[in-house]
């Protein structure tokens, strides 16, 4: 579990040019799922590529507690031994989901309609975070939570022993509601209906199907209409997990900002509702390219290249692309400090409640190494310096949050001074070879004493 321990100062200097392959761990939302969907199946489900973060070893862990029996080979292949749906057992010990927001709602949502009690508890980031919008739908199986107050962690959640099927339409842009309905609806007697006005990642909807599990799927004027069929048994899988687009995001972001820059990131997940980010670039005139366009396990998958480009432009960021890059806003932040002119971020409010609130770290963090940023509650605006214009020199605040550590280093690879960061430790929870792979590539990033 991070935050528990000794803070890691971390600094990135100018970077000579990023050159190579840069092969970014497993996908950290379909990872979670794997695992959960594992312990609920009946028989052994087989894991391929899984993202061996802290957040996901949280999960791993988690679902042991449950009865799962989870296992890794020497060579990485994961097993889980599932108990099928309903099927979990009452942990003996409170469940610590460590830094993870995406682990606590899922595993919460799984749970809760099995007729047993769990406790929940996460870092000092996670206990911040809000957790009534899985609780107030789960209420409606006959769930019930208690926490502390504003819905946040430690909370007790009692699973509902006569589980009614839920029809729920999700108030904010959210997967993690999405998902955390779809799985206790698993355990639900007949089905269980989730809308959602704007498309979120999809992996449960996907992932469930691949389990065998009735799921349809339906574009209305409300929005995404899913079904899910209640009780289902299901088939365990042999699950190759794609490379994370979050993760390759920092490198990619990366070369295109550091000059001379020509850059590989193989194996990419690229389903559309992750893809944002990169349409995002492209618009800015980055040189991206897809490069062997296949899908591998139920996702669509290509090799991205990734060049120095020096002359993109900002540009505005329309709300209703922001489910798709949710996670990549941090490092389109550094990207657009290195374009012409100002890129507008709107519709980004649920920013505010990530890892940490992820508007005010990075406008902090920007400011203090000279780039103009204005922001309000749901839109930020980055007045960009030209490539290589950002003058860096300062010691940016994290917040136990991977992505503001990763964004703010990769600042400092393009910067006239050096960044620095006051703690990289929660880098480990999605891409624990971050320091090596890019130290592989040319970037020089140095662990500074306090
Ligand atoms: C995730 C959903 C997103 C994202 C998170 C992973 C998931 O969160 O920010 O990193 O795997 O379902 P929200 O559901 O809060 O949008």
């Amino acid at each position: 579990m991070s935050g528990h321990g000794t803070p890691i100062p971390m600094t990135a200097g100018h970077a000579g040019p990023l050159t190579g392959v840069a092969e970014v761990p497993g996908d950290k939302s379909i990872s979670h799922r794997a695992l959960i969907l594992g312990a609920m199946a009946v028989g052994e489900t087989r894991i391929t590529g899984l993202l061996e973060g802290e957040d996901v070893l949280d999960t791993a862990k988690a679902m042991r507690a449950f009865g799962a029996e989870v296992t890794r080979d020497e060579d990485g292949t994961w097993h889980v031994h599932g108990v099928g749906v309903g099927g979990f057992a009452e942990p003996d010990q409170v469940i610590d989901c460590g830094n993870s927001g995406t682990g606590v709602r899922l595993i919460m949502g799984a749970m809760a309609s099995s007729p047993i009690t769990a406790t929940f508890t996460g870092d000092a980031s996670l206990t911040k975070r809000p957790m009534a919008r899985v609780t107030d739908p789960l209420a409606l199986f006959g769930t019930r939570a208690y926490g502390r107050s504003g819905g946040r962690l430690p909370m007790t959640i009692q699973g509902a022993a006569d589980p009614v099927p839920v029809n729920y339409t999700v108030p904010v842009p959210s997967a993690q509601v999405k998902s955390a309905v779809l799985l206790a609806g698993l355990n639900a007697p007949g089905q269980t209906v989730v809308t959602e006005r704007e498309a979120t990642r999809d992996h449960t909807e996907r992932m469930l199907a691949g389990f065998g599990a009735e799921i349809t799927t339906e574009e209305t004027n409300e929005g995404r209409v899913i079904t899910l069929t209640g009780r289902p048994e299901l088939t365990p899988q042999v699950i190759a997990v794609p490379r994370d687009p979050s993760s390759a995001a920092f490198p990619v972001c990366a070369a295109l900002i550091v000059p001379g820059s020509d850059l590989l990131v193989p194996g990419i997940g690229l389903n559309p509702t992750r893809a944002g980010l990169f349409t995002t670039l492209r618009e800015m005139g980055a040189d991206l390219t897809y490069e062997n366009e296949r899908e591998e396990g139920g996702e669509p998958v290509a090799d991205l290249r990734a060049r120095y480009s020096p002359d993109m432009k900002g540009i505005t960021v329309p709300a209703h692309r922001a489910a798709s890059m949710i996670d990549e806003y941090p490092i389109l932040c550094a990207v657009a400090a290195n374009a012409t002119g100002a890129t507008m971020m709107e519709g980004v409010r649920e920013l505010r409640v990530k890892e940490s609130d992820r508007i005010a770290a990075m406008a902090d963090g920007l400011r203090a190494c000279g780039v103009p940023v204005e922001d309000g509650e749901d839109w930020m605006e980055v007045q960009g310096l030209g490539a290589g214009g950002v003058p860096g020199g300062a010691i940016c605040a994290t917040h136990l949050d991977h992505r503001i550590a990763m964004s703010f280093l990769v600042l400092g690879m393009a910067a006239q001074q050096p960044v620095s960061v006051d703690d990289g430790s929660p880098i480990a929870t999605s891409f624990p070879i971050f320091e090596p792979l890019m130290a592989a590539l040319g970037a020089t990033i140095a662990r500074t004493g306090a």
